[in-house]
């Protein structure tokens, strides 16, 4: 098992050795290398099974950082970088050429961001490169939200992971690319559209899809827990599955009744979309580790924050 700590030293040294860690952020852990060390870059893809057509986001601590590695910020990243890092924003754009291309899976630009949790942007500022970071979950699986995640996954793996405690946001950055100047969303994550909108007008929404590798990490069966998941709505899902223990259900914000409190994650007992997101992969993993056979769960009210949960849950549950 890797050792959890808060000892950015020792995370540096790793690091500088072109070695891998575990690497808290407000949106999920990362398993973070040396995002200009293509040895390290390669390590991080073998680590999570990574498959080398889906792209890296590389994580630093400055706007003036970021204007090393991009030639051209357009007006609007400018805007959405100043009033949202750090914080669960990723902007892809145009790289340099001192970033290796197996980062960007040889794409021409590069997803970056500033992360907001305040021990791995003390980490950043040490460091004389940028870390890239994809989430810290065998690919495919669920990502983790806690050193403890990162660990019963990965810990045979690497050393050290640097705990930052569990994760505000919960959910992902929200990826946004730039056509003609003009924002286009990528992934739905941590920020909400609307919020974008208020920022800089409207913004278009890319459609995923599961059979184009340059939309990549949109794979449509993302983010599966080991088991089957159903979504609908909960009694019915209920009467129609019948009497049985081995049911797990995920809901929003109430108990449903007939089914054994400890197999009940309820995702937001305060109704805010926000602590459903806080709380979405650590209900879907404590599932996983149950005895139970099937997950059935609803999907959340469909705007703000609740778009990024309800793709997270309908890529949960394709086969
Ligand atoms: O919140 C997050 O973004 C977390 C934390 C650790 O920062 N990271 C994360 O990384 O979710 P990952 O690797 O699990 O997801 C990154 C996504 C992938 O879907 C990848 O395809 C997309 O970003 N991506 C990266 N570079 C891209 C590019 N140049 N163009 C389009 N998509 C890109
Ligand atoms: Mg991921």
């Amino acid at each position: 098992m890797a050792e959890i700590g808060k000892d950015i030293q020792k995370a540096q040294e790793i690091l500088n050795k072109g070695g891998l860690i575990g690497m808290p952020t407000e949106t999920v852990y990362g398993l973070a290398g040396n995002a200009l060390n293509a040895e390290a870059v390669a390590a991080i893809f073998s680590t999570k099974n990574r498959p080398s057509f889906d792209p890296l986001i590389m994580h630093t601590y400055s706007l003036e950082q970021v204007a090393r590695y991009v030639s051209n910020i357009p007006e609007k990243a400018k805007i959405l970088a100043e009033r949202l890092w750090p914080g669960p924003l990723t902007l892809l754009l145009e790289k340099k050429s001192i970033i290796p291309d197996l980062v960007t899976s040889g794409l021409n630009t590069v997803a970056v961001r500033i992360p907001g949790k305040k021990i791995t942007l003390e980490l950043l500022k040490e460091l004389d490169f940028p870390l890239v970071a994809p989430s810290a979950n065998p690919f495919g699986y669920v990502s983790p939200t806690t050193a403890q995640h990162v660990n019963d996954q990965l810990g045979e793996k690497i050393e050290y992971i640097l705990d930052g405690g569990s994760c505000e946001i919960g959910i992902e950055s929200t990826i946004i690319g730039f056509e003609d100047g003009s924002p286009v969303i990528h992934r739905m994550g941590g920020i909400s559209k609307e919020k974008i909108e208020s920022l800089v007008g409207k913004v278009a929404l890319k459609p995923h899809s599961s059979s184009n590798p340059k939309a990549p990490g949109m794979l449509k069966n993302h983010y599966s827990p080991g088991k089957p998941i159903i979504l609908g709505d909960l009694q019915q899902l209920k009467k129609e599955i019948g009497e049985t223990d081995r049911l797990g259900a995920i809901a929003f914000k109430e108990a449903i009744k007939g089914i054994a409190e400890e197999k009940q994650m309820i995702l937001a007992p305060s109704g805010e979309l926000s602590e459903a997101a806080q709380n979405l992969f650590a209900a879907l993993r404590s599932l996983d580790n149950k005895e139970i056979d099937i997950i059935i769960a609803e999907l959340v009210p469909d705007h703000g924050l609740g778009r990024a949960i309800n793709d997270r849950l309908k890529r949960a549950a394709a086969k």
